[in-house]
């Protein structure tokens, strides 16, 4: 379908302050991967952020500290292109061609609108409901091929499919911009608060002992996954009989992620050893 495209990942990341475990493991640890195997573009997208009241100090701030993330990961600037977004004003003016583009009714589908727009609907910015145009703007606007993208932004990338479909319809040019492919995150599954394993890691989330930050100290780090909630029962060798056990579930997950393995080889290793065990390995590792 994109044979007369150049290979090229895209991905954007919100500028948030705090940078955690969930961000290093579901993006950041990914993108270093990528940049080894292909031309790779990543953007910290300070328009999207202000679709929700952002304090300037706090702002500027937060894309700075998450540059600084990207490059302590391992983003090596010489190889990829990482760059603010709304430096580049290319990005907007898409955007306004394809309000024009996209539709209202797919808009309307858009369950994290809905999410994020609550119960007050009336008072959300208009910017929040056309966020997933942006976000088109930013992958066509490089005629990007690939974007690894999380699940909660699958329908948001799927939009942008639809997007470059009517474009190149409505325009005859079948070939104008690519039909961008998601990438999604073999063997990663999303990191859980350390307390709540029902719950995601946030930086909102109020005891910083729910989330490892990337930040924290070594010391620190140890003292969180000694504290992350578990059970008394022992680690299974079958992943079924940890459907009822989140917490345990997650901190097997992460595990497993941080070892570049898998859930299934995590349990082979260990079967039948309990948490207090399991934690000892886990915190040695950082
Ligand atoms: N919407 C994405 C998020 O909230 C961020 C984003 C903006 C993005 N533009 C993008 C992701 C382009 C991938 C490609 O996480």
């Amino acid at each position: 379908m994109n044979k007369n495209f150049k290979d090229l990942v895209f991905s954007g990341v919100q500028p948030t302050g705090n940078l955690h475990l969930g961000n290093y493991l579901g993006a950041m640890k990914n993108f270093v991967e990528l940049q080894k195997k292909t031309n790779c573009i990543y953007s910290i997208v300070d328009l999207h952020a202000i679709t929700i009241f952002q304090d300037p100090k706090e702002l500027n701030n937060s894309i700075l500290e998450t540059v600084a993330g990207f490059i302590a990961c391992g983003l090596d600037f010489k190889k990829s292109i990482i760059f603010n977004q709304s430096s580049v004003s290319e990005h907007a003016e898409l955007a306004w061609i394809f309000n024009c583009v996209s539709r209202l009714g797919w808009l309307n589908r858009m369950t994290q609108f809905k999410e994020k727009a609550g119960t007050n609907k009336e008072n959300a910015s208009v910017g929040l409901y056309v966020y997933p145009n942006l976000m088109a703007a930013d992958i066509l606007l490089y005629k990007a091929t690939h974007v690894p993208v999380g699940d909660d932004q699958k329908q948001h990338l799927e939009l942008c499919r639809d997007i470059a479909n009517k474009f190149n319809n409505d325009f005859g040019n079948s070939e104008f911009f690519p039909i961008p492919e998601p990438l999604i995150h073999k063997n990663f599954s999303r990191v859980m608060s350390l307390r709540d394993g029902k719950k995601k890691m946030s930086k909102s989330e109020e005891s910083d002992y729910s989330r490892i930050n990337l930040q924290d100290s070594e010391d620190e780090i140890k003292k969180k996954i000694k504290k992350a909630k578990t059970d008394s029962s022992a680690i299974p060798s079958d992943k079924k009989d940890l459907e009822k056990r989140p917490e345990a579930l997650n901190l097997l997950n992460i595990y497993s992620s941080i070892t570049s393995s898998t859930l299934e080889k995590t349990l082979k290793e260990m079967e039948g050893k309990d948490f207090s065990q399991f934690k000892k390995k886990n915190s040695l590792m950082y």
